[in-house]
């Protein structure tokens, strides 16, 4: 490992190996790199990160048990379940030889950052003692819209009726109840409640970062701060943030779609894409490819060759339209997409709504047409449709000529400009919170102060009666409990961590004022209130 690095402390990140989580999880890793931090990747070895692209990081594969592993739209929970369970050994033998190997160079872990699927590594950093970090990929509502809906498991109210799926969630404005994070007219497996009531859980952590930022979800992170009684750090976009513009991406970019574009007008494209996970079924991409065809309008198309069964994708094409598509577009199986819609030729983005594609397209001023899959695709397309006006939706069954009249709407009508317009005014918002003094750029220097410090705020207390801590309905239980000395980030942040010290502090009151008298915390070992 590099020695000379500005501070002492490494942060290892643990990602998910789908693209829409890792590529967060690294440009965290360049951003918290630029700040001084060493950064080491512990990765599954199901779908590895590219060491080329991130030659200051280093990189270490866990094992996993997962060669020969697809992962699609249908397997999603059980492949993080699987993960969970066969990455915690490895991921505990390595921390601990990373441990030493840092100490012996004056080294220390400061953190562990760790996708929040991945709760296995809570267990591992609480173990090890590390504090550990969630980053959340996506927007804070889908947080909060996940807790509403084991809310609504718990209270006995799935099966919901469908009658009422277009009814407005109570406290969740400007969320259905069918843009909540899985369909809820039926009833659902107890071990997929069981996985997403552990993806809202935060456990130890002892602090939450966002791909989101206060001038998209001003009062949304306000409740979640409320909820989640450790600082939450809105920082976005990351990409945006990152020193270096480096690929996360798994497939290979098709970079063609430049060149392509360079010889198109201002504002004529429409870029189509719906992601890593995303599929199309055949009649879908059929009727998709004619209203294309039939539009006149120029574009991009990525079709992944798992878009669609694993067949050749063209095959499924009609010759008529394959003559019209082939003068009109472009059909790439995947695009360097963030180059695309930064290109001033992309006048429309047609997506499935992942916050990446999102928050990526309202970063270059790009209006969408909504076409949301599953999981957060749901609420994130509501908010670019309803809140923020900049997205027209596609619902329903997807026929040429509506398709066609969406692609109008979007790239020729008055309405598409208008929405450009607006796009254009949140570009602008989020490139303001870049600046110093904006809430992106502000939250990452409270981020990088937090982490600095946390070496020297964590100390250890022993609890010896567990059943005592089992009370405690509080994450840090078992044989030892670790409480935040807070006493100088306190000082220091104030209007952060004033509700974070009023909870640790009632559970080391808890402790104390147990009958069993056996508790070796005291008071003052923790700090006094408000101080
Ligand atoms: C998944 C979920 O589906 C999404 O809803 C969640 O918010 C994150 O995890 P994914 O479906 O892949 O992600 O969508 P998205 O979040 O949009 O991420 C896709 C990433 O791949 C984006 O960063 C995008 O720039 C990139 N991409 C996509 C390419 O680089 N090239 C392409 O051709 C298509």
């Amino acid at each position: 490992m590099e020695q000379n690095r500005t501070q002492k402390h490494t942060v290892v990140l643990v990602p998910l190996p789908l693209q829409g989580h890792i590529t967060p999880m690294l440009q965290l890793g360049n951003i918290l790199y630029s700040k001084g931090f060493s950064i080491v990747v512990a990765h599954s070895e199901f779908r590895p990160p590219n060491p080329l692209n991130h030659p200051e990081f280093i990189f270490h594969p866990l094992s996993d048990n997962l060669s020969g592993y697809q992962a699609s739209s249908n397997n999603l929970v059980e492949l993080i379940l699987a993960i969970n369970s066969n990455c915690r050994a490895p991921l505990e033998d390595y921390m601990v030889q990373l441990m030493e190997d840092q100490k012996l160079q004056g080294y220390q872990v400061a953190c562990i950052i760790y996708d929040s699927h991945l709760c296995f590594v809570d267990s591992v950093a609480t173990h090890l003692k590390i504090p550990g970090i969630i980053l959340r990929p996506d927007m804070a509502v889908y947080m909060l819209a996940f807790r509403y809906f084991c809310q609504l498991e718990a209270e006995n109210r799935i099966p919901f009726p469908g009658s009422r799926l277009q009814e407005p969630v109570p406290e969740l404005h400007p969320l259905r109840f069918k843009d909540l994070p899985y369909p809820i007219t039926n009833e659902i497996p107890e071990w997929i409640m069981d996985f997403f009531a552990s993806s809202v859980n935060i456990r130890s952590s002892v602090a939450i970062i966002l791909n989101t930022t206060d001038c998209l979800e001003h009062s949304t992170l306000s409740q979640l701060q409320q909820c989640y009684k450790v600082p939450c750090f809105p920082i976005a976009p990351l990409h945006k943030l990152g020193a270096a513009a480096t690929s996360t991406s798994f497939l290979e970019e098709d970079q063609s779609c430049i060149a392509w574009l360079e010889k198109q007008p201002p504002n004529s494209v429409l870029y189509i894409s719906f992601g890593s996970i995303a599929c199309v079924n055949e009649q879908e991409l059929t009727e998709t490819a004619w209203a294309l065809g039939n539009s006149g309008i120029p574009f991009i198309w990525v079709l992944r060759s798992d878009s669609i069964d694993g067949s050749q994708l063209e095959d499924h094409f009609p010759e008529a339209v394959k003559a019209l598509l082939g003068e009109r577009g472009l059909i790439v199986k995947w695009a360097p997409q963030k180059k695309v819609l930064a290109h001033s030729a992309v006048g429309g983005f047609w997506s499935h709504c992942g916050w990446n594609s999102t928050i990526e397209s309202i970063c270059e001023g790009v209006p969408m047409i909504c076409r949301p899959h599953f999981a957060d695709q749901l609420s994130n397309a509501r908010y670019l449709t309803s809140e923020w006006k900049v997205g027209l939706e596609i619902e329903n069954v997807l026929d040429r000529g509506s398709i066609e009249i969406s692609i109008r709407r979007l790239m020729v009508d008055a309405e598409g400009k208008e929405m450009r317009q607006r796009m254009s005014v949140m570009k602008d918002k989020l490139e303001a919170g870049l600046q110093k003094g904006g809430s992106s750029y502000e939250s990452l220097n409270d981020l990088t102060e937090f982490i600095s410090q946390l070496p020297s705020m964590v100390q250890e207390v022993k609890v010896d009666d567990p059943a005592t801590s089992e009370d405690l309905d509080h994450p840090y239980v078992g044989e030892s409990a670790r409480v935040q000395a807070i006493n100088g980030r306190l000082s220091l942040q104030n209007y952060l961590f004033g509700s974070v010290v009023g909870r640790r502090r009632s559970v080391a009151a808890r402790i104390l004022n147990s009958d069993s008298g056996s508790h070796i915390i005291k008071k003052d070992e923790v700090g006094e209130e408000g101080s």
